[in-house]
């Protein structure tokens, strides 16, 4: 495994500019689960069926019964080894960003600055009928008081992306700007299925413009084919591996 990585790792010990988008597999091996597949069952019922604005229209309290169950395991999980890498990297790598799918904050936990919350954040909530959004010490939801209301009496919901509705235009913003100023030397793609277009738009973008593309997934997803490394592993040891090599000690995986 290490010779074959032998391009990326005398790429990654040149680099200056590193780009990273992640989804749930990254923070799988901190126990919060997927949301595709077997994982990412609740009751059932699977994340397609939930995290929609039609499914919240339908049963508010289902939804947000759901939320308050994934927020109990994100509350206990911690930064994994992968996420603590990826914040060492952003020490070492004079520009440095994390496109996140993720909505759990573990890579700020663990220390990353630059991050950008592409999917919102499972800990605020925002106002159906106003729009503002209100931080975890501001509104509190209780699972004895669903569905919650805001003080101006609309509902108030998760402030996360669901399906169908579109990105939060601030992070666009910066990724796009991240991606136009100077193109990076290596794009990682982490845990994610890969499934929507801004996902592989971003990764071929770099790709195209001669950056390196490196997808770390233990299964394939639409960007293995096109991707010039694919570690096909969990990201905690694919990390740690790319990371021993780089710094030059010994790999132990
Ligand atoms: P998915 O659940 O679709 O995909 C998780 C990916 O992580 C899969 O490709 C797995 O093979 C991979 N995986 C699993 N364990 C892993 C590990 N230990 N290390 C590395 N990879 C691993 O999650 P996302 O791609 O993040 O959106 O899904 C994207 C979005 O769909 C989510 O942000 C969420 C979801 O519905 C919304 O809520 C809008």
């Amino acid at each position: 495994m290490a010779g074959e990585l032998e391009a990326l790792i005398d790429e990654m010990k040149k680099a200056r500019k590193i780009f990273v988008i992640t989804g749930a597999g990254v923070s799988a091996e901190s126990g919060v689960p997927t949301f595709r597949g077997k994982d990412g069952l609740w009751r059932n019922y699977d994340a397609m069926q939930l995290a929609t604005p039609e499914a919240f229209e339908r049963d508010p309290v289902l939804v947000w019964e759901w939320y308050l169950w994934r927020r109990s395991l994100i509350a206990e999980a911690e930064p994994n080894p992968a996420h603590k890498i990826l914040a060492s990297w952003e020490e070492r790598y004079p520009d440095f960003l994390i496109a996140t799918q993720n909505v759990d904050r573990l890579h700020q936990r663990a220390g990353n600055r630059h991050v950008e919350e592409i999917h919102g954040n499972i800990w605020e909530t925002r106002c159906t009928r106003t729009g503002q959004v209100y931080s975890p010490e501001e509104k509190e939801v209780r699972g004895d008081h669903l569905p919650p209301e805001s003080p101006a009496g609309g509902l108030l919901r998760p402030n996360v992306v669901w399906f169908g509705e579109i990105l939060p235009t601030g992070p666009l913003e910066r990724i796009n700007s991240f991606l136009s100023s100077s193109n990076p030397n290596v794009c990682f793609v982490i845990g994610t299925s890969a499934l929507f277009y801004y996902i592989q738009s971003w990764a071929v973008t770099v790709k195209m413009r001669g950056g390196l593309l490196v997808e770390v997934n233990p299964d394939t997803t639409p960007l293995s084919e096109i991707s010039d490394f694919h570690l096909e592993k969990p990201a905690a040891p694919a990390l740690a591996l790319i990371d021993s090599l780089v710094s030059g000690s010994t790999p132990d995986s």
